[in-house]
């Protein structure tokens, strides 16, 4: 697990979380035993028998929550959270009878995002997305990834960058950024994607890398995106300069972004509805994660399921995320994700838990985050107002998050 910034803990660094069950990893059902919970500094110091804490916690700051469940922080581990406006209007096209493909073609889709994006100045962009994640952090989300991807020109997507990493200044929640540079052919190099494709990494990615706005680098492989040979040009820019990579595969056809994904080591693919069992295995192998995104699949209205048996068969571990963006995912909502994964794509609540929890952790290699409540790894963590770990998949739209601790500190804490 990679380094965190953290101060040397002081005795008054010290919290007993005391009466807490914890649900654990792969919950089906049963009772959850009440536990207690030390935390130092940012990190969790001990975890065991109510009542049990070391003596060194004694005499610390006490906070009793009464059982609640808890859950580690939620982790929404693929996001376009930064962008300018909103395309309800192409949402009522589509109603219409319009395909997402179609309105792309027509120089709608991501490319007028993109004009939206560009024309906001950092500030408002600044706000509609903290508006996002601030819904997001109300449901225990203490960790998030951000991705680039509506400038497509050095300035818009430098703009977008700075302010995911502002975000996560403002706000005590962990934010990893992502370059999608990759992610449409702004119209100024129309019929030129290698032209683009040599900017995107010779230019966009050393730049924004070298400011240090980049932990990771994500491309669209698809039909309507880039090809396989485009999208493993920007895979080996990235690798070069040590930087993890992950992908957009298989979300509107079959292009086998996925198996190349793997030949780079990636961290993930996301989406995956036309994932075949050869990507499958190649995914098992290189240890990728399953990055599933029900909200797109919902809001496109798509029909053909991501391989769930088949990533359950070989071992891939499936993370869900919000993939909150203007186009197919305007959603801020992770436990509707989780309910959604499980009505739409028949995962189970503990499946859906651990796929916002340890592997959406996994999906981000771990970097500042765990998804997982063991002795030394960072506090972070969500109580909840429920009876049953059921219910997080459960209620669609009840706010059931009663607090969240993000690193030892309250990160959020509910009115009610
Ligand atoms: O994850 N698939 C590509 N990118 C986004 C959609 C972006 C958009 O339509 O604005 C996604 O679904
Ligand atoms: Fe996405």
């Amino acid at each position: 697990m990679s380094s965190f910034q953290e101060a040397s803990a002081q005795p008054s660094d010290r919290i007993l979380w005391k009466n807490l069950r914890i649900v654990p990893p792969g919950w089906q059902s049963g009772p959850i035993p009440l536990c207690d919970l030390a935390v130092e500094g940012q990190r969790i110091a001990w975890l065991g028998d109510a009542g049990g804490a070391p003596a060194g916690f004694q005499n610390a700051q006490q906070h009793d929550l009464g059982g609640a469940l808890v859950t580690p922080g939620l982790i929404d581990c693929h996001t376009h959270l930064v962008h300018g406006g909103q395309r309800a209007d192409e949402f009522a096209l589509r109603l219409a009878g319009a395909s997402y493909e179609d309105i792309a073609r027509q120089g709608g889709g991501i490319v007028s995002s993109v004009r939206a994006t560009r024309a906001a100045d950092e500030d408002s962009l600044f706000q509609q997305a903290l508006t996002r994640l601030d819904a997001l952090r109300a449901e225990g989300v203490t960790a998030i990834e951000i991705k680039s991807g509506y400038g497509l020109d050095l300035e818009t997507e430098r703009k977008m960058l700075r302010v995911a990493r502002r975000l996560g200044e403002a706000r005590p929640v962990t934010v990893r950024t992502t370059f999608l540079g990759a992610h449409a052919l702004p119209p100024e190099y129309t019929d030129r994607a290698d032209d683009y494709i040599d900017l995107v990494c010779n230019t966009l990615l050393p730049t924004l890398h070298d400011e240090g706005l980049i932990d990771a680098v994500d491309v669209f492989c698809e039909s309507i995106g880039f090809s396989l040979t485009q999208a493993e040009r920007v895979l080996q820019a990235a690798t070069q300069r040590g930087l993890a990579v992950k992908m957009h595969a298989e979300q509107l056809s079959l292009m086998g972004g996925a198996a190349l994904a793997a030949q780079y080591g990636a961290l993930s693919a996301d989406h995956l509805e036309w994932l075949d069992e050869a990507g499958v295995q190649a995914m098992r192998h290189a240890g990728m994660v399953a990055v599933l995104l029900p909200g797109a699949y919902y809001f496109l209205r798509d029909t053909h399921l991501p391989p769930i048996d088949l990533l359950r068969r070989h071992g891939v571990p499936m993370a869900l995320a919000t993939d909150c963006n203007p186009g197919t995912s305007p959603a801020t909502s992770l436990l509707l994700m989780m309910n959604m994964a499980c009505t739409l794509f028949h995962l189970t609540v503990g499946e859906a838990l651990d796929g916002v929890t340890r592997h959406a952790a996994d999906a981000l290699g771990c970097a500042g985050v765990s998804g997982r409540l063991a002795v030394g790894h960072p506090a972070d963590f969500a109580v909840w107002d429920v009876d049953s770990p059921a219910e997080l998949a459960y209620w669609m739209g009840l706010p059931r998050c009663r607090m969240s601790v993000r690193r030892g500190s309250i990160a959020f804490q509910s009115a009610r």
